[in-house]
């Protein structure tokens, strides 16, 4: 039996998503995350890396708070930088065990014509982006035979809060809720990317993937979708990004292309709504949440 080790396995939005399909394909799998230590301590990390000898460690550790990020670069930088490399650092020193990482389509600037490919230039605006993009040039400049770093875009899935569940949450309380429309991007469900990742990790993948749902979407329109899917009759109602301020600037335009994931796994990734719709209805079925 294979065996995985996921950071951020226990309680992340994709972590927890990577450890039920890990366990559902029969690896076996351990989680390490801030519960058990403090993972960006190196002799911490590498002692536990030694002790699982996992064939494929997931790292789905992150400061994922965007606008935080911009106030607190240092933290940051610790999470999605130095901490991917110690990882790469430690699994090199250790001569076994892949690594699959994953980053974001934030490393993109936003002023694009096409959908972003993996060997487009990044030049990220915000200090997330900024931040992330270093964390995957030291995987792969550590271990560019034993790593592949997936970037993602726009989550929605089980297990945390995320956009699509944030929204239909107000939904049901509101009439109408404001959404911006001017940033379009590649939403993907969890439980899908997890899927990929896997299959990605199985053939021991190496270099940069882009890792989405097919078809892209603005926010209002994501937001919509899910509350009709949901059979909500709040209205969504379009806004500009400068009517919705924030404390980091977002790409406008950060469509990632998948056909050369789509090449690997035989068919393109399904498209976001199909996703959703699955997310939504086994929410509505089971314990999950939305
Ligand atoms: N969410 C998105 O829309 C999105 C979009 C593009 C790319 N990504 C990338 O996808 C990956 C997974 O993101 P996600 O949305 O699943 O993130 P998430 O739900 O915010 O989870 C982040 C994980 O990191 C852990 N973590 C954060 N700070 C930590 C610390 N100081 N010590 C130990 N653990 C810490 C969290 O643990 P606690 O639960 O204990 O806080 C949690 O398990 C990240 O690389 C992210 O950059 C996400």
């Amino acid at each position: 039996m294979p065996k995985a080790l996921v950071l951020g396995g226990a309680t992340g939005l994709l972590g927890r998503a990577l450890t039920r399909v890990l366990s559902e394909e029969g690896w076996g799998v351990e989680t390490l995350g801030r519960a058990d230590g403090d993972v960006t301590n190196s002799a911490f990390l590498a002692k536990r890396l030694a002790k699982s000898a996992a064939d494929v460690v997931f790292n789905a550790v992150a400061w994922t708070r965007v606008d935080d990020a911009e106030e607190r670069p240092r933290q940051a930088r610790l999470l999605n930088c130095a901490l991917p490399d110690t990882l790469a650092h430690i699994l090199k020193s250790m001569g076994q065990g892949h690594l699959v990482h994953f980053s974001t389509d934030f490393v993109f600037s936003g002023q694009g014509e096409h959908a972003w490919r993996e060997d487009d230039t990044p030049a990220p605006l915000s200090i997330y982006g900024l931040t992330k993009l270093a964390g995957e040039r030291a995987v792969l400049k550590t271990l560019p035979g034993r790593a592949c770093v997936l970037r993602t875009a726009w989550l929605f899935g089980p297990g945390r809060k995320n956009f699509v569940q944030a929204i239909l949450h107000k939904s049901r309380t509101a009439d109408s809720v404001e959404v911006v429309f001017d940033q379009t991007g590649s939403p993907t469900y969890t439980l899908d990317l997890a899927r990929w990742s896997l299959a990605l990790a199985a053939k021991r993948a190496t270099g940069i993937w882009h890792a989405v749902n097919s078809e892209q979407a603005n926010w209002a329109e994501l937001a919509a979708e899910a509350i009709a899917l949901a059979g909500g009759a709040c209205q969504v109602i379009p806004i500009t990004s400068e009517q919705w301020p924030q404390k980091a600037r977002r790409p406008a335009w950060s469509v990632l292309d998948a056909t050369k994931l789509g090449a690997f796994l035989g068919q393109p990734p399904r498209p976001w709504p199909q996703a959703l719709r699955d997310y939504l209805h086994n929410a509505f079925h089971t314990d999950d949440d939305a």
